[in-house]
């Protein structure tokens, strides 16, 4: 269920959406069952779209969980398409491994483990994607890496941006545990909104989605 969106459009579009393979809808129950947290229909969709439209051949993923979202990304990847996956929680992790090594992804999946912070400085670019699902109050400071690491031209995908939607509420509407969370949230949205080089929209699908392009020097009247 969605935070933001009514349920009864929920609803009709979790009807109409075309049945994934049997092993993306598999993993998907089994995530389910086990309350592990993976995209929801929404972002799958939107995902499914953004990948099919902007073909890329490297992506970088920042939050693994039990590999949902790396395995249904790798459907739109050609031939030579490779995803880096980072994760630090060794639960999903050990979860991770086996799903991509059931779904014979191995050579196209590569799984690094441990802490974004300390894996994202090591990387080198570029990619020409990156989708950002992990702690999101850790999300700005992946943005300076994400920037590194973007190509021009390249698409910057950061989920669960309005945290059930508590992120559009006063600072005093928030309880005080989630206030650090409410600032830094809303100061990545403001980041990712205003930096010269991104192009940005805010959707509220989902637990929110940021899409930001790179703007590439190269189209100026871009910049
Ligand atoms: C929402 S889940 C990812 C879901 C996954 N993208 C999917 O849809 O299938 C977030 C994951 O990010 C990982 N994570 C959170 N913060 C992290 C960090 N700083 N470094 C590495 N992994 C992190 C968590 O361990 C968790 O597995």
């Amino acid at each position: 269920m969605s935070e933001i969106t009514p349920d009864y459009i929920i609803n009709f579009l979790s009807d109409i959406q075309p049945n994934s393979h049997s092993f993306i809808q598999d993993l998907e129950k089994y995530a389910h069952k086990k309350e592990i947290p993976i995209i929801s229909f929404e972002v799958k969709s939107l995902l499914e779209f953004l990948l099919s439209m902007h073909q890329p051949n490297t992506i970088l993923e920042i939050g693994t969980a039990i590999g949902y979202s790396s395995i249904l990304m790798s459907q739109y990847l050609p031939k030579e398409g490779k995803i880096i996956t980072i994760d630090r929680y060794p639960y999903m992790i050990e979860q991770a491994k086996y799903n991509i090594h059931k779904a014979k992804l191995n050579s196209v999946i590569t799984l690094l483990e441990g802490n974004a912070q300390d894996i994202l400085p090591t990387l080198k670019p570029y990619f020409d994607l990156i989708f950002l699902d992990a702690a999101k109050g850790q999300y700005q400071t992946f943005l300076p890496h994400c920037l590194r690491l973007l190509r021009p031209g390249g698409l910057l995908i950061a989920d669960n941006v309005l945290y059930k939607g508590m992120i559009a509420k006063a600072r005093y509407d928030i309880p005080r545990r989630q206030r650090t969370i409410h600032k830094r949230l809303r100061s990545f949205l403001w980041d990712i909104s205003h930096h010269p080089e991104l192009q940005t929209s805010i959707l509220p699908i989902g637990d929110g989605v940021a899409l930001s392009y790179k703007k590439d020097p190269i189209d100026s009247n871009l910049i």
